[in-house]
């Protein structure tokens, strides 16, 4: 996108000026609406980065299921590399970028498993085929094969047949907690604004504007 196309006075939900906010979650809240109303596919799209033991870091695209105060909520297999990375070292970074608004949030903090009962909620909302398609992928793991993937997809569906299904105990969630969540927006000539907040004692914020 060229300068002139730039987004000079964004209309926002937060009415006005985004760097005035003092807390960063009714902002994220405010955008991330925004970006539902002007994303056309996966709004709720953030890449998601990890370190590996040696230190090598690796990042991937999953999609934000929740959020609120206690952080940003994600869900995935237990067994995947992100998982093991995870165990190593529970803390992640990670970024939306919402072209249509040519807006930016990235986040980085320490990372907790979601509880059994949070994780069970969210998989009976999901349909019944993405729950099949959980017993089914051993995510991350080497696949011989489509047919052999679309065999375990089968065996789930004949075995799950009837009732609801049940939450592998391989799939959960995890809460990226954040000490820091940045904001980002495009003006004309690359003379962006950026905030950043950052977690202080007490669950308070301290705001800081960066040079883009
Ligand atoms: C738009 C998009 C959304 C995705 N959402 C998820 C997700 O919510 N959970 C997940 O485990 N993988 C998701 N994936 C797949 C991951 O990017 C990745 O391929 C997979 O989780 C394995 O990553 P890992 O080997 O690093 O564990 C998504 C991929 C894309 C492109």
């Amino acid at each position: 996108m060229n300068d002139t196309a730039s987004i000079e006075h964004p209309t926002s939900l937060t009415g006005g000026d985004f760097t005035e906010a003092v807390e960063p979650w009714r902002l994220f809240a405010a955008w991330f609406e925004e970006a539902k109303r002007a994303e056309p596919i996966n709004p709720d799209a953030m890449a998601v980065a990890t370190v590996d033991a040696s230190g090598l870091p690796n990042v991937r695209m999953v999609l934000l299921k929740g959020f609120d105060e206690r952080g940003f909520v994600f869900y995935t297999n237990l067994g995947s590399v992100k998982a093991a990375e995870l165990e190593g070292a529970p803390k992640a970074a990670l970024t939306f970028y919402w072209k249509a608004l040519q807006r930016q949030v990235r986040a980085r903090g320490t990372v907790e498993a979601v509880s059994a009962a949070e994780a069970d909620a969210y998989f009976a909302s999901r349909s019944r085929m993405a729950q099949i398609g959980a017993w089914a992928s051993k995510q991350s793991a080497a696949l011989e094969s489509r047919m052999a993937f679309e065999k375990a997809i089968a065996q789930y569906t004949a075995k799950f047949a009837l009732g609801t299904v049940p939450r592998p105990q391989f799939w959960s969630g995890y809460r990226i907690v954040p000490v820091e969540i940045e904001f980002w927006q495009e003006r004309l000539f690359r003379l962006h604004d950026r905030v950043v907040f950052r977690q202080g004692d007490a669950g308070t914020w301290s705001k800081t504007r960066l040079y883009p």
